[in-house]
């Protein structure tokens, strides 16, 4: 019985093991616009296409960057989809962030499609209960335990409300990694961006439930460095320039 278990369980994970590697593997650039089965949205100035693809009843999100201008997809395209594509190998096996599955010559990723909702969507419908905070409290835990801060959760479309109810992130082409920040000063960057990311949640109970905030979190919240700021203003203001550049 136990042979035949072992057998079983040696058979099963290499075939399952294999569909993960080859999911996707075969799709080319030129082929996503006859295989999207739809558009999450469409391509802007510094903005990707995002479409939704679908093999072997799997569906997948791409991110990709082949329809902007040719100047912005070689250099800021290629650095985002790099710093994604890194974040997602880094959090490989964490529950709460999509598979990744692969990029494409650099200026594309395919990953998980998420279903759910969003945070607005889901305080409409039946309000945000308390354990999705305390969910997304753990779930940072864990990325920040891995040595990764995502550093714009305070846009409330990067977390997904999966249909288990579960918060899911998306959109890590803007995330550090402690190693990058280990000396100091630098430690404090991390430090500080991990604290942003725990923020969030604050921003979020302030806006959709405001009596569950208490003085501390407040605090904490309103209590924003100078250094932060400054770096906020930064990338904040990185894009817009880009824009006017490109
Ligand atoms: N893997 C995914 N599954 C489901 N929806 C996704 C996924 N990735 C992105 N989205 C949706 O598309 C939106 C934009 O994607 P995002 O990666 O945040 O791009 P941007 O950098 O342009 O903000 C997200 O806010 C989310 O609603
Ligand atoms: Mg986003």
């Amino acid at each position: 019985m136990i042979l035949l278990m072992m057998s079983n369980s040696l058979f099963y994970v290499p075939v399952w093991l294999g569909q993960v590697f080859t999911m996707f593997e075969s799709l080319k650039l030129s082929d996503l616009p006859e295989r999207q089965c739809a558009v999450l949205r469409r391509p802007s100035g510094t903005r990707p296409v995002l479409r939704v693809i679908e093999e072997d009843g799997k569906r997948a999100v791409i991110k990709d960057f082949s329809e902007n201008g040719f100047i912005y997809r070689n250099t800021a395209g290629r650095f985002l989809v790099w710093r994604e594509k890194k974040a997602y190998e880094k959090l490989k096996g964490i529950k709460g962030v999509p598979v990744f599955y692969r990029s494409i010559k650099g200026i594309a990723v395919i990953m998980e499609e998420i279903e759910g909702k969003s945070i607005k969507a889901l305080h409409r419908t039946t309000g945000i209960p308390e354990s999705f905070y305390s969910d997304l409290n753990d779930l940072l835990k864990i990325i920040h335990a891995a040595g990764i801060a995502h550093c714009d959760l305070k846009r409330a479309p990067n977390i997904i409300v999966g249909n288990d109810g579960k918060p899911y992130l998306v959109d890590w082409s803007a995330s550090i990694f402690k190693s990058e920040f280990r000396p100091f000063p630098l430690s404090l960057i991390f430090k500080r961006f991990v604290r942003d990311d725990m923020n969030a949640i604050i921003k979020l109970k302030l806006k959709y439930s405001p009596e569950t905030v208490s003085r501390e979190e407040k605090d904490a919240y309103t209590d924003r460095g100078f250094l932060e700021r400054i770096i906020r203003l930064i990338r904040d203001n990185a894009r817009k320039l880009l824009k006017k550049i490109v």
